[in-house]
């Protein structure tokens, strides 16, 4: 155990927070209770100091300066690649580093949804998809005349139904395409059970993982998957980053989807070799300091411990479950009803107050949520919902600031119900 944990091996949140200079500010003149990480996550200081650190001794373009500098960058990318993949538990000759999760999922749909699908193929994603795991997919199979089928969901609590994926597997997609822990729900996907029913029909599991890695232990071999994306942003690292990982056979029959700088083996007038493994994929001046970013943030998680920081998430989760109905009566809550079975977060709604009024009351205690689609329209719909408002924890969450978020629902209903 580290600092920052309990003598009993809990995470102390009150510690943790510290490691956050931004939670220490006041927007507004108001303490600042972020409860919107699943929107992004905060940076941690250690994270701040490595790209400061880069960037004050070691700022170069990583895989061409022939100087000492130069070759520094290269090491500290490559380096950074190795300690995200560690990370994730998986090999770094199979991770590509990329701008973002989206920029990954449209990889795969891009590079091997045009490869491999055609006329009559289906693709299957669920209802719950943020829009980065749908949009991909619909402009494929539209391109190619394949066909897009959907896992539903239960129409009250937006629970995905994955007891219907026996019947749709008897269509033989090609690829699933499911969220890890869906941004709206909270609910883990049961991936190490579906993943052998998908292969089994020949399909395989696309998994957008960015609610999940920093929220719970993953372990991205043991899940099944064949692709899995993330982004920085969400880990505590920054804007700019994020990745794809994919089976070293996939990667190496997929076509680059962007060419230019540093993907290249040969160039001529007229035409291109490419270069290997996933370099073919990383056109460009890579995003050394985002990536020097995101493997302090590993540093840190692992620190942190992400067995302990999902202990305390579920510990955090537990409260809202339990105390969001005393503040807000008519509050249908999204999701699974138990907080085990949730990752870093619950959506509601309420007719009382809409989500966006809600999020401005909030606001003036300083309490910070997410009010509207949150990048995922098609599920709002189905729920007969515009919006929902959004509370979402993380491992420097403390009691305080759900305190203030029920202080906060108590205000709003004081004020609707006048
Ligand atoms: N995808 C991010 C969210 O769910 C922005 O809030």
């Amino acid at each position: 155990m580290t600092a920052w944990h309990t003598p009993a091996g809990q995470l102390d949140p009150a510690k943790v927070r510290a490691a956050y200079p931004i939670l220490a500010t006041k927007p507004g003149g108001r303490p600042l209770h972020y409860l919107d990480s699943a929107a992004t996550a905060q940076r941690p200081k250690p994270v701040i100091d490595a790209v400061s650190e880069f960037l004050l001794t070691g700022n170069a373009n990583p895989h061409r300066g022939a100087y000492t500098l130069g070759s520094m960058a290269t090491d500290a990318y490559e380096a950074a690649r190795t300690r995200t993949a560690t990370f994730l538990g998986v090999p770094a000759t199979e991770l590509v580093m990329l701008g973002s999760a989206t920029e990954a999922l449209n990889l795969v749909a891009r590079s091997w949804g045009k490869g491999n699908l055609s006329r009559g193929d289906v693709v299957l994603v669920t209802e719950a998809e943020h829009h980065a795991n749908l949009i991909p997919w619909q402009q494929v199979t539209r391109e190619v005349d394949a066909d897009l089928e959907f896992i539903p969901v239960d129409d009250v609590t937006g629970e995905i139904l994955w007891d219907r994926l026996d019947g749709l597997l008897k269509l033989r997609p090609k690829i699933v395409a499911i969220g890890h822990v869906s941004n709206v729900l909270g609910s883990i996907a049961p991936l190490a059970q579906i993943a052998p029913q998908i292969h089994s029909v020949g399909g395989l599991l696309a998994v957008d993982g960015c609610q999940a890695v920093a929220n719970m232990p993953v372990n991205i071999l043991g899940t099944g998957a064949d692709f899995y994306a993330f982004s920085a942003h969400k880990m505590g690292g920054l804007f700019s980053g994020g990745g794809l990982w994919a089976r070293a056979n996939l990667l190496e029959a997929m076509a680059p989807i962007e060419t230019g700088g540093d993907m290249i083996r040969e160039v001529r007038l007229r035409d291109a070799t490419f270069a290997e493994g996933t370099q073919r994929f990383e056109a460009g001046t890579p995003d050394a300091s985002g990536t020097v970013a995101l493997a302090a943030a590993c540093e840190f998680l692992d620190e942190l411990g992400r067995q302990q920081i999902h202990d305390h998430e579920v510990r955090m989760l537990e409260r809202v479950l339990r105390e969001l109905p005393e503040a807000l009566p008519d509050a249908r809550i999204l999701g699974p009803k138990n907080a085990k079975d949730r990752a870093g977060l619950v959506s509601f709604s309420s007719d009382l107050v809409h989500a966006h009024d809600l999020a401005t009351i909030l606001d003036r205690r300083g309490v910070a949520i997410r009010a509207g689609h949150h990048c995922a329209m098609p599920l709002h719909e189905q729920l007969e919902l515009s919006a929902t408002a959004r509370v979402s924890v993380a491992p420097y969450t403390t009691d305080e600031d759900l305190d203030a978020l029920f202080e906060g629902l108590r205000d709003a209903r004081k004020i609707f119900e006048r």
